[in-house]
């Protein structure tokens, strides 16, 4: 269900502006920093939380998150230098992903950005720059439900070797990564931290208690059932104690991202058109699913906050794109007279959906962002479709 901040807001701003735009609740997005922090404070006061800038690089996003002392967690050259531009000081920022060309590890060296080795050549690459590495961390492979290893980090004899090039190179282990994914559940940090217990203990050892301990990113928005943030702390904070190490000495990072941003953000179209075939209504929205392709992978709320209470007609929600597939969603519930000009919010589009959104046919669309009692764009509409 979409809060009624959204909803209100949706319908305000669509009344000044044209559709398709997307929307974003600043105010939210703040009040979630502060709580993540809290609620992981309590079981880890040593905490770094680094917004993954990936799931929505939004300089309006990035900046208030800087602003209220976050860390950014970047995983291109391209990202490292908006975190830069957006005030997040290098010490600040920890570069992370699978993939560095050497000139964005010679970056992160000059800046003495931590950087977190997904492969042995990385590594080697690292260790091959003039003035030595910056800070390094282990990304620490982890096994996934079907018990095969995860593409990302390094499996043990991996770990050995990476272990043997630093001690040859004099370099301490700055840190460990071992992150299990989007949304796996808190057991699966637990079990992570388990299955490398003696890594841990050894590493932790070495750097005198000054490990830091990566736990990526992963968790849902704030307040789910049963999966509430403090059951995720709670569990990383087992799997350290189990592992050897007390939660309360731990350098703990983690690199929230769909979880703080993409309940706060929504796609705003309005029906274009009405249609009856074979018995089912479907209204095409005047923008696409290329502007949200998550609704492809996962469930949206969708609403018309006109009538939010009012669901008496079943509809096919179609976009306006050229293809057949172009489907929001099959069975939508809203008012049986929905018409052409009807506001229509796409929900949990604050993360992912902006950064993925490909240009077909018309612009990119602006956004505009809520904060405290008014609203402002805050990235003009495109003037390109190409
Ligand atoms: C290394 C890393 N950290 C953080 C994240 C953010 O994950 P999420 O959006 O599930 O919080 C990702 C997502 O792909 C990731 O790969």
């Amino acid at each position: 269900m979409l809060n009624d901040r959204l909803r209100a807001g949706a319908l305000e701003v669509a009344e000044r502006c044209a559709t398709p735009f997307y929307l974003f609740d600043l105010e939210r997005l703040g009040a979630d920093y502060r709580e993540m922090e809290r609620v992981w404070r309590r079981e880890f006061p040593n905490l770094t939380v680094a917004y993954s800038y990936k799931t929505n690089p939004l300089a309006a996003v990035t900046r208030r998150l800087a602003a209220l002392g976050g860390t950014a967690e970047v995983v291109s050259g391209a990202e490292l230098s908006l975190a830069l531009s957006d005030g997040f000081a290098p010490g600040r920022i920890v570069f992370d992903g699978p993939v560095k060309s050497p000139a964005e590890l010679a970056l992160a060296a000059r800046l003495g950005v931590p950087v977190q080795v997904d492969s042995l050549t990385e590594l080697d690459d690292l260790l091959a720059l003039p003035d030595g590495p910056p800070p390094v961390g282990l990304r620490l492979a982890t096994r996934g439900g079907d018990g095969e290893w995860s593409r990302f980090g390094l499996v043990p004899d991996e770990v050995a070797r990476a272990r043997e090039l630093l001690d040859r190179a004099d370099r301490p282990v700055w840190g460990v990564h071992a992150g299990v994914g989007t949304l796996s559940g808190p057991d699966a940090y637990r079990e992570a931290l388990l299955f490398w217990a003696e890594t841990l203990r050894d590493l932790a050892k070495a750097a005198e208690g000054r490990l830091t301990v990566d736990v990526g990113g992963g968790f849902p928005p704030r307040g789910v059932p049963g999966r509430g943030w403090e059951v995720y702390a709670a569990a990383v904070a087992a799997g350290c104690r189990e592992a050897g190490l007390r939660p309360e000495k731990v350098d703990l990072l983690i690199e929230p991202g769909r979880s703080l941003v993409e309940e706060h953000g929504a796609l705003v179209c309005r029906v274009a058109v009405r249609k009856s075939r074979d018995g089912r209504e479907l209204l095409v929205l005047d923008g696409g699913t290329n502007l949200a392709r998550t609704v492809k992978s996962r469930a949206h709320p969708i609403e018309f906050p006109a009538a939010p209470g009012d669901l008496d007609g079943r509809y096919r929600l179609l976009g306006a794109n050229c293809y057949e597939g172009d489907v929001f969603a099959d069975d939508v519930a809203g008012p049986a007279g929905a018409a052409p000009g009807d506001v229509v919010v796409i929900g949990g589009a604050g993360g992912y959906d902006q950064p993925f959104a490909h240009l077909w046919v018309r612009p990119r669309p602006p956004v505009h962002a809520l904060d405290g009692d008014t609203w402002s764009v805050v990235r003009e509409r495109g003037d390109t479709i190409r």
